[in-house]
């Protein structure tokens, strides 16, 4: 949710803000901007649209030659996307460039206040209430206290890096709630909201925490709290390389995503899966051994796709491990005063784990008590350093807004945990060693579901001009059926419900009609023979049966007017291979409307505000 990057060294700061900018476009593409401060001269580019529009903008003017700046993509919140509401802002006097990345929700009121004092505001953003606060503050050479006392003054959240024209050589940034990284080079400093726009500069990076302000110059950087008090931070090695960021020979990167989800999968699996010992060992959460172990009950939290993946961790939990286990949306449990008894253990389950909704809802958890862990896969977020344990995903980063790798990597490690716990609790080593085999097998399954991807985008280009579609799994393959809407959805704008199959005759079988494509998970598993009966009652009203089956299964290929097959895997361990096929399918779709499928329209990666 917006993407903020600053530089200060001795390199020109515009190539490097343009690509980083680019880099971080996935967390918002409303508009961009980019402030230096150029002979003498407060310079603000900025314009609605994606980052290429600023480009173009930025070719029209004599090159920008200085070695400071900041610069900003937007995902609009207050004000609608143009170029007034575009960052930087500036304060009032014109000396003072600020991007922010957050919502301050006192807005109103400090926007009254200072038009109280005179000041005559320009845009509509929350944004500009903070770059003009700061100006109102600002006394000589007094940058960094007049930040601290701005920021004092403001609820909500922010990671912002502030420019002022009468300190040249310096840029202030802090954050709260919204993430900031400090890369350190030789001389230089590259500030940003993640890792992705940092990484081809220098692998140093300092994580900055909630309530810290850093002051950054050419000779070095000094860290504070918001009272003033000095913090001393260590510099640590990034685990992202240049390669994982780029698109190597694919086209997008959700499709890159897709297909190395073998890859992504055996290294996350890797020296977790202890055939031997029919145990699965995992080093980030040991140290809670005991008390997880006699956990009473489990809250998996999490939003969107990463709450497709905990429901399934519910399922996953009670069946191996016997514990109750419930899912929330991180959005509601903050506010509706849960119920956290003894023996609560919460998992906040985040591929970015700097999601706002699930970062509030896990910190309430911790202060009502509960033991909170992470399933995180960026690592060093807010999430994974806030949490008491946690599992990493290690499935690389995934850049693409819509989360395909993330998911399946969610559902291993849940499945991990679970069987890790059930060893604790009530599963059998024999039926713990033959979980742990199909597990290790899944990557080279889902390879062989990538195989028919040619196949799957035939079938999807003769629907993808449907408008209302239906995915329908049960048990294991519900939340499948939830993801694969979700994933159509949000990249192809057609619209999609997913439901339990047999909740289908409870109402929504009304929306069946002459040709609506209705895509079951039908493999063969516990409930197979009641899915077939749905299939049955679809079939009967005139809906288009597009099927995901175990192979071989021609009794399905009878009823569907397509399959697609995948191989005979486990109950439990299912979603990791049949959601495969429904990435696929929401990815052509999307291809074939012409959508833009890595930076779908409204969406951002990354939600960073509640
Ligand atoms: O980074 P997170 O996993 O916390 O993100 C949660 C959701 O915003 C995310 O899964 C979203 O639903 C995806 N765009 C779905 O593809």
């Amino acid at each position: 949710m917006c993407g903020i990057i600053g530089y200060i060294g001795f390199q020109r700061a515009q190539p490097i803000l343009l690509e980083g900018l680019k880099r971080l476009e996935y967390r918002g593409y409303d508009s961009a901007g980019v402030a230096t401060i150029e002979d003498g001269r407060l310079v603000i580019v900025k314009s609605a649209g994606r980052i290429s529009n600023l480009e173009a903008c930025l070719e029209q003017r004599p090159l920008l030659q200085s070695t400071i700046g900041i610069a900003h993509t937007r995902w609009a919140t207050h004000g609608c996307p143009n170029d007034i509401n575009a960052h930087p802002h500036s304060d009032a006097s014109g000396r003072i460039a600020l991007v922010h990345n957050g919502i301050i929700e006192n807005y109103a009121t400090l926007r009254q206040y200072l038009e109280g004092k005179g000041i005559t505001f320009r845009s509509e953003t929350d944004t500009e209430v903070l770059a003009q606060l700061i100006g109102h503050l600002y006394a000589p050479g007094q940058l960094e206290s007049a930040v601290r006392q701005a920021l004092i003054q403001v609820q909500g959240t922010y990671g912002i890096a502030v420019l002022c024209l009468d300190e040249p050589d310096k840029i202030v940034v802090a954050r709260r709630g919204s993430p900031l990284i400090i890369g350190v080079g030789a001389d230089e400093y590259i500030v940003a909201s993640d890792a992705s726009a940092i990484v081809q500069h220098t692998s140093q990076v300092i994580y900055l925490s909630d309530g810290e302000i850093a002051c950054l110059d050419r000779q070095g950087l000094r860290t504070t709290t918001l009272d003033a008090r000095q913090v001393s931070k260590a510099v640590q090695s990034l685990e992202l390389t240049l390669e994982q960021i780029e698109l190597g020979g694919y086209q997008h990167y959700m499709q890159k995503e897709i297909f190395e989800q073998p890859t992504a999968l055996r290294n996350c699996m890797r020296g977790r899966l202890d055939m031997h010992e029919s145990r699965v060992v995992l080093g980030g959460i040991t140290k809670l051994d005991r008390e997880l172990a006699r956990a009473r009950r489990i809250i998996l939290m999490g939003c969107g796709t990463a709450w497709h993946a905990a429901l399934i961790g519910e399922y996953l939990l009670e069946d191996f491990a016997r514990i109750p286990a419930e899912v929330e949306y991180a959005s509601e449990f903050r506010y509706r005063n849960p119920v956290i008894e003894f023996g609560t253990a919460l998992v906040a389950i985040s591929q970015s784990g700097e999601t706002a909704d699930t970062l509030a809802a896990l910190r309430e958890g911790k202060e009502r008590g509960a033991t909170v862990l992470g399933v995180v896969n960026a690592v060093g977020s807010t999430i994974a350093r806030e949490t008491d344990a946690g599992v990493y995903l290690h499935v690389g980063p995934e850049i693409g807004v819509a989360s395909t790798k993330a998911f399946t990597g969610q559902v291993a490690v849940l499945a991990m945990v679970a069987i890790w716990l059930g060893r604790k609790r009530h599963l059998s080593p024999t039926a713990a060693e033959i979980l742990i085999r199909e597990l290790a097998r899944i990557p080279e399954r889902i390879e062989q579901v990538l195989t028919s991807a040619e196949h799957i985008r035939e079938v999807t280009e003769k629907y993808c001009d449907r408008e209302n579609w239906l995915y329908l799994g049960r048990g294991y393959n519900y939340p499948v059926a939830l993801e694969g809407a979700l994933k159509l959805k949000e990249i192809s704008y057609i619209h999609a419900e997913g439901m339990p199959a047999a909740e289908m005759k409870h109402g929504p079988i009304a929306l069946i009609s002459k040709g609506t494509p209705a895509v079951f998970i039908a493999t063969r598993g516990a409930q197979y023979g009641k899915v077939i009966s749905n299939i049955e009652e679809v079939r009967s009203r005139g809906g288009c049966i597009i099927a995901v089956a175990t192979e071989g299964d021609a009794a399905v290929a009878k009823l569907a007017d397509h399959v697609f097959y995948v191989p005979d895997t486990p109950d439990p361990l299912q979603p990791l291979v049949t959601v495969v096929p429904l990435q696929l399918m929401a990815y052509y779709a999307a291809l074939a409307r012409g959508c833009n499928v890595d930076k779908p329209r409204n969406l951002a990666k990354s939600v960073t505000v509640e």
